[in-house]
């Protein structure tokens, strides 16, 4: 799968971390087009499952930090594709689901990095600023 200017969010890291996430699927895509073997796709789903858990674990950590109110849906729509990595972990073996399996990457990673994901981006270059704490920060300057 191969990463499109479009699929920028405007966000260098985020942009960066997105490439990785396809890098990986492409991986899947690939262990299986060229017949690799179980092992060889498992460990691949294996290295997207973690890829996956570090983004997303950044990704909500920025919308944290900036406000953001759509905040909780996002992280039920991470927590969903969790799931579902769950049970394809779990049935990986069978032949009959990898088919499925790639789409349903292909597609999840597509919308949401198209969709959800512009939606924090879109916040934070709208203006939206750090979260201040309620105490007033311990150094002062002057
Ligand atoms: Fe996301
Ligand atoms: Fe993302």
């Amino acid at each position: 799968m191969e990463w499109k200017d479009e699929y920028s969010v405007g966000i260098l890291e985020i942009d960066d971390q997105h490439k990785l996430l396809l890098r990986s699927f492409t991986a899947i895509e690939e262990s299986i087009r060229l017949d690799q073997g179980w092992s060889n796709t498992h460990y691949a789903i294996l290295d997207l499952n973690q890829l996956a858990r570090m983004h997303f674990t950044f990704e909500e950590a920025i919308m944290h930090m900036f406000g953001y109110p759509e905040t909780e849906a996002h992280q039920n729509e991470h927590q969903q594709f969790f799931s579902r990595m769950a049970s394809i972990e779990r049935h990986s073996l069978k032949k009959s689901a990898e088919v499925e399996m790639v789409q349903f990457l292909r597609s999840w990673l597509t919308m949401h990095i198209l969709g959800s994901d512009r939606g924090y981006a879109k916040h934070i270059f709208s203006g939206a600023q750090v979260v201040r704490s309620v105490r007033e920060p311990l150094v002062h300057i002057g």
